[in-house]
């Protein structure tokens, strides 16, 4: 925790007055034994007595990708991933504003996550990968569902007894979006019909071996 405090002193250290300085924290990284959800509300209340203009609470690693794959059906119902999260970091943040990301995707899900007042804004990434102006068109009116892309894995019997699918599902989508993020990057629309295979090539041409394991980074 001393760490990301740090940061986000040196940060708030660089930037010129008024510049707004966001964490982005996850609820838990899902392992037993590993960053939990009253880990993060602690990491929450000590932001709180910093500088910071927002919290966005998220989820999910490559070890377990919570914002790829289907959603639970309770999660389904109310869309986003996090809310009773949210709503339980609301106290410890203070004055700071929350936001919540993670699986909004309906204009009146979006409305009553804030008009609940468990958090002050919504986020949205994948579907923006599909539209750019995702957040425009429902904050203008002109759309009320937002479009998504979902990738699953063939042979399922076959590769199910060989490995876990919600994972292998998981990094599939993280990848095809990351294709897409590139292209969007190169000035390309995104190529919906990107399919599985080719996403996986890409994704071992990009990543080596390390694809379909669950930890990256330094050893
Ligand atoms: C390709 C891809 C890359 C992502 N990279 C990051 C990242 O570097 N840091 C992070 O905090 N979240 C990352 N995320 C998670 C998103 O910011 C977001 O929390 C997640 O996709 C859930 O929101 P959504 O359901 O609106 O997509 C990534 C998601 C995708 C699909």
């Amino acid at each position: 925790m001393s760490f990301l405090i740090e940061v986000v002193r040196r940060v708030r250290g660089r930037v010129r007055p008024g510049f707004a300085v966001a964490v982005k924290l996850n609820s838990a990284d899902f392992q037993r034994g590993g960053f939990s959800e009253d880990d993060s509300r602690a990491v929450v209340a000590a932001l709180a007595g910093e500088a910071v203009d927002l919290i966005e609470v998220s989820g999910g690693s490559y070890e377990e990708p919570a914002m790829g794959g289907s959603a639970a059906a309770s999660t389904r119902e109310r869309e986003a991933y996090f809310p009773d999260y949210a709503r339980s970091v609301r106290r410890e943040a203070g004055a700071v504003p929350i936001a919540v990301t993670g699986g909004f995707r309906n204009r009146s899900a979006m409305d009553s996550a804030l008009r609940s007042g468990d958090c002050d804004s919504v986020g949205i990434a994948r579907p923006t990968v599909i539209a750019i102006d995702a957040a425009a068109s429902i904050l203008d009116g002109r759309t009320a569902t937002l479009t998504t892309h979902e990738l699953r894995v063939g042979m399922r019997r076959l590769l199910g007894r060989l490995t876990n699918l919600k994972a292998l599902d998981g990094f599939l989508n993280i990848s095809w979006h990351t294709d897409q993020m590139h292209r969007l990057a190169r000035g390309q629309q995104a190529n919906l019909d990107q399919g599985a295979l080719s996403t996986a090539v890409a994704m071992v041409r990009r990543n080596g071996r390390v694809s379909f394991g669950a930890k990256r980074g330094l050893r």
